[in-house]
């Protein structure tokens, strides 16, 4: 290994590498999250076993009921692909500690017990298939490894642990190929970096994988900022991680969860936050026991996909991190240098206006046809003259109007950096 460098050392190097290794994410925009655990066979909660306090015999009992289907993880690629996404995240090892992987630390893990098979290897090639980048979430709060609770105060089983876990990522960054993402979750119980040894691991994890994007849950700011649960802009780099139901990031009753599951509006309204503030959607889905896609979650994500090919344009390409005030009621919008994007949330079936624009309007047109628009302006108002009777987006009722200035827009209580707190459009 190359020399360790000291915390602020390492912070700069990583900057001045950042633009280049985050080029891809920036344009990202959309990525699948995927929970695939044993928790996956209760179909509760991923933290089913602390949550219940089920005895560590009885969870580890179960682990050979675990059967997922072959060829599974392609099935999870092939929906993502289709979705529009650009990237994958699996959970590699939740906080149960069952490695997804072939690896040599443990027993606890999907060759030995189970399906005997290495998922971890069929996600990665499932990811290459369809051109998706890969991410490896990996979790370093383990309920399964003894030393994993007492690595707290104990130096000893703190060595032991923190071996162990760098033996884990090594595997991961070393048998794969190239991996695009590392995203640790849950830094606990080690309450700073120096506990965790992490500048010493993601040193060696950046040594084996030059190109690798980080995320901010190894106690170290590294590359990225992780929403979880609300699509909140940050003013760094940042990627909005959500559940398709927000009951559980693993596999719940599809039926049940229907009422609570995303539809293709509910998608785009999240996708649109991202878009307007440089930043990513990671939508998680949580395959059911054998493997399958939840029932719920395919047809919202294909619908999104369909979408989103028609207005690539709006979607993939680095917007400004701009926030208008309030438009109107029936619309948000997004900004890339002098062009803003109206995404309509109700269709106005008359001549509508768009209040507040201090900037002069060039053109008006409907997405993605270009069909031109007609419009007045006057007294910061833009009235849209000739909108067609019905919204013309037949997916999700949510159309993309297109305005042209010759400078970049302004609005009157615009701001230009989005809100840090209560910038949900969502
Ligand atoms: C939380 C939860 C976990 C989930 C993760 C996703 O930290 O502990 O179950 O995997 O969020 O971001």
């Amino acid at each position: 290994m190359t020399e360790l460098l000291c915390k602020q050392d390492y912070e700069a190097a990583t900057a001045a590498t950042r633009d280049e290794r985050m080029a891809w994410f920036r344009e990202a925009r959309f990525g699948m999250f995927v929970h695939f655990g044993l928790y996956a066979m209760y179909g509760r909660n991923e933290w089913v076993w602390a949550l219940e306090n089920i005895p560590k015999d009885e969870y580890e009992a179960r682990a050979d009921a675990f059967q997922p289907r072959e060829g599974c993880p392609r099935e999870w690629a092939k929906l993502a692909s289709e979705a529009g996404m650009k990237y994958m995240v699996l959970t590699t090892k939740h906080h149960e500690g069952f490695c997804l992987w072939d690896t040599k630390m443990t027993d606890w893990n999907s060759v030995k017990r189970g399906p005997k098979r290495d998922i971890v290897a069929e996600y990665v090639e499932a990811c290459r298939e369809f051109g998706l980048k890969i991410g490896f979430y990996h979790s370093l709060m383990d309920w399964h490894h003894p030393d994993g609770g007492t690595c707290a105060y104990d130096m000893d089983a703190r060595r032991r642990f923190l071996d162990y876990t760098q033996g884990c990522v090594r595997e991961l960054m070393t048998n794969y190929g190239k991996i695009d993402v590392l995203w640790y979750d849950v830094p606990e119980p080690m309450k700073n970096f120096e506990g965790w040894e992490s500048l010493q691991m993601n040193q060696m994890v950046r040594e084996l994988q030059p190109g690798i994007i980080i995320n901010n849950r190894s106690r170290l700011d590294e590359d990225l900022g992780t929403p979880e649960g609300h699509v909140s802009p940050e003013e760094r780099d940042w990627e909005a991680c959500m559940t398709f139901n927000g009951i559980s990031w693993g596999y719940v009753d599809s039926n049940q969860a229907l009422p609570d599951s995303y539809n293709v509006r509910g998608i785009l309204r999240m996708l649109l936050t991202a878009c307007g503030a440089k930043g990513n959607l990671l939508l998680n889905i949580g395959p059911t026991p054998d493997g399958s896609v939840p029932e719920e979650a395919i047809k919202p994500l294909q619908d999104t996909g369909k979408w989103i090919a028609k207005h690539a344009e709006v979607v993939y390409p680095v917007s400004d991190r701009w926030r208008t005030g309030q438009l109107g009621g029936w619309v948000n919008a997004t900004r890339r240098g002098n062009k803003m994007y109206v995404w309509t949330k109700i269709w106005p079936h008359e001549p509508a206006g768009l209040g507040g624009i201090m900037t002069p309007l060039k053109s008006a047109c409907l997405l993605p046809d270009r069909t031109p628009l007609t419009f007045e302006q006057a007294n910061q108002r833009i009235l849209l003259t000739n909108l067609p009777k019905e919204c013309p987006d037949k997916i999700a009722n949510m159309a993309i109007i297109e305005l042209e200035f010759d400078e970049p827009p302004v609005h009157k209580g615009c701001s230009r950096q989005p809100a840090l707190h209560g910038g949900k459009q969502h």
